[in-house]
């Protein structure tokens, strides 16, 4: 028996749905438009491809959508005055600078000058650690995108007490996954790169979700017969001819033939991410308005 494939594609549809909806409704009822400016300084070509999707979906959920793009050799002290100008403006309810920043910017600092309540990307250490304290938080979007798709995967409080190895430690995805799958009451191991035994480990988990960033790391080995696994992983790999594509952190083939469910690479957590940036532009633009924003939790 193969695993079901789960459909981040056609359940970040429908969240984005949800999205142009609730926009709808809070600029007939209350005169909101909710305001997302992404900033990129650079040319990276994956981060450009990122930022237009991002700006572009934005603006078909009827946000007010900006981008602000920056040359390559541009200094800190030039980046903290347009955040510091954006924090400022009223219409602007979400931030986001695309990651990575060229060398001579510190991304500490830029994600630290980021007002809280517009940080759409979660990362100020405000709210990882209100998240961190189970407080209302600015989750950041990988994580949450991977949480709605477990949430919908096991049903209300169908996670507690489930076994969940979350393979990865980066303060975008694998810290905040384990603070959430933690508010769901798993049982939850924090595994790595460098972590011993990490096959053993991950054959031990109910939920396993892999960010590592290494391409089909995880084998037929890590994986537990019936498990639910998260691949995060986005790595761009040798295809032959000259071709190359996208490969998870999961050996796709390998683990589908022993998990119970897995997201595919790509069409699995990718647009999920997106999906969630726009529901935590509006509930930045909530938290701005003073507006219950329970919906989108
Ligand atoms: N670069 C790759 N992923 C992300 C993300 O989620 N947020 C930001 N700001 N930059 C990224």
């Amino acid at each position: 028996m193969t695993a079901d494939i789960i459909d981040g594609k056609a359940f970040a549809m429908g969240l984005r749905e949800m999205v142009a909806q609730q926009t709808s409704q809070l600029k007939a009822r209350h005169g909101l438009v909710p305001g997302l400016t992404v900033v990129i300084v650079g040319e990276d070509p994956a981060s450009q491809i990122y930022v237009r999707n991002k700006g572009k979906i934005a603006a078909e959920m009827g946000f007010l959508s900006d981008t602000i793009r920056l040359a390559a050799d541009t200094g800190q002290a030039r980046l903290l005055e347009v955040i510091a100008d954006l924090n400022g403006d009223p219409a602007v309810h979400g931030i986001l600078v695309q990651l990575p920043l060229p060398a001579q910017i510190d991304e500490g600092a830029i994600i630290l000058a980021i007002d809280p309540n517009k940080d759409v990307d979660g990362l100020h250490p405000i709210n990882a650690g209100r998240l961190a304290s189970g407080q209302n938080a600015m989750v950041p979007c990988t994580p949450l995108g991977c949480s709605m798709l477990l949430a919908d995967r096991f049903g209300a409080g169908g996670m507690i007490g489930v076994r969940a190895v979350m393979v990865g430690r980066s303060n975008l995805v694998g810290k905040p996954m384990a603070q959430l799958l933690l508010a769901e009451h798993c049982t939850v191991t924090i595994a790595h790169s460098r972590t011993r035994d990490l096959p053993e480990i991950c054959r031990q988990a109910d939920i396993l979700v892999a960010a590592v960033g290494r391409p089909e790391m995880l084998g037929a080995d890590c994986i537990k017969p019936g498990a639910v696994v998260i691949d995060v992983g986005m790595n761009r790999i040798d295809a032959g001819d000259g071709k190359t594509r996208l490969a998870g952190d999961v050996d796709f083939q390998a683990a589908k033939e022993i998990a119970g469910a897995i997201t595919p690479v790509p069409g699995g957590v990718g647009p999920m991410t997106i999906a969630c940036l726009m529901v935590n532009t509006i509930t930045a633009a909530c938290w701005a308005g003073g507006i219950d924003a329970a919906w989108s939790k």
